[in-house]
């Protein structure tokens, strides 16, 4: 899923990193968005919406719609299409409101 080659813009990729979601290993590279590796990993699904727990992922990509809220680092409420990749970051699905581990 990820674009290698485009008539008009010229990629430069970061070195490659591995970040962790719901424990399995996904290549990244640095510079792309938590959102940019998930997808081209074939993870769609980033939450499921607190009321009708209905499935949620990559919407607007641009930080404005809060569709890709996901748990990175053990932080909820994180804009998965705004975060970048880090090596050994940890990602998993939100189910519903996030809260923090004591909350
Ligand atoms: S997809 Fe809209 S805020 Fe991330």
């Amino acid at each position: 899923m990820r674009i290698t080659e485009h008539p008009i813009i010229k990629f430069k990729r970061g070195k490659k990193v591995t970040i962790y979601f719901e424990g399995k290993p996904i290549e990244a590279y640095e510079g792309e968005s938590v959102a940019a590796a998930l997808i081209a990993a074939g993870i769609y699904v980033f939450r499921y919406s607190p009321r009708h727990k209905r499935a949620r992922g990559l919407f607007c990509a641009i930080g404005k719609c809060s569709s890709c809220l996901m748990e990175i680092d053990g932080k909820p409420n994180q804009m998965a299409c705004m975060v970048r990749v880090r090596d050994g970051m940890r990602v998993r699905r939100q189910k519903g409101k996030g809260v923090l581990d004591g909350d």
